[in-house]
């Protein structure tokens, strides 16, 4: 079902203590595609995590409407011994465990929904919690960020995705 939320102030929730939120980059492709992986039951998303890894790297070339990276943001887990980078050592590129970044949840928005019966307005075409991090408030913090006064947010969600759903209502979000 097509879901809509109305332009409308959003007070921003706080993520869970030691996450933090950002927006994402594309070094972030390979930590985002395995989370999405472990985020929803085998074969409901994507088969394997390679073809996860593959539909995230086709989510950041546009195939799913331009990503609005500025919208969108992925969480990162501080708590994570990978998010220490004191003793790391940088790689050919200079990079400090960029590629090891602890993500466990991101929400991911394009400028419009790619589908013929897509509002003409910002579209989120994905949010997720890693299981390990489910019940805190993530998806909630996630999508807080995204909501904005000045545009309306639209999305997609499947008619059994209960937990979803009691999160989109919560939020504002109405059959549309
Ligand atoms: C849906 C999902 C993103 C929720 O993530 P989350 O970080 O656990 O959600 P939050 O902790 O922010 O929940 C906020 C509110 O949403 C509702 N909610 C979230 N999960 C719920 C569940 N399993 N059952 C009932 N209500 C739920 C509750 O109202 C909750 O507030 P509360 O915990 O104070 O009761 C997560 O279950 C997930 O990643 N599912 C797989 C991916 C998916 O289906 N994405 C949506 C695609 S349309």
């Amino acid at each position: 079902m097509l879901l809509i939320r109305p332009p409308a102030p959003a007070d921003p929730s706080p993520p869970p203590a030691g996450i933090a939120l950002r927006a994402p980059t594309p070094e972030d492709i390979e930590p985002l595609g395995r989370t999405y992986f472990a985020s929803y039951p085998p074969g409901v998303a994507c088969a394997t995590e390679p073809e996860a890894i593959e539909d995230i790297r086709r989510t950041y070339a546009g195939e799913y409407g331009v990503l609005d990276l500025a919208a969108s943001r992925v969480a990162i887990d501080q708590t994570d011994s990978r998010s220490d980078t004191t003793n790391a050592v940088p790689d050919h590129r200079g990079f400090l465990a960029v590629d090891l970044q602890p993500i466990v949840g991101a929400a991911l928005v394009v400028e419009r929904g790619p589908w013929d019966d897509a509002p003409d307005c910002p579209f989120l075409i994905e949010v997720f919690t890693h299981p390990t991090h489910r019940r805190q408030g993530l998806a909630q913090a996630l999508l807080t960020t995204c909501l904005t006064p000045d545009a309306p947010l639209a999305l997609r969600v499947q008619d059994n995705n209960t937990p979803a759903i009691a999160l989109y209502q919560r939020l504002g979000f109405r059959p549309s």
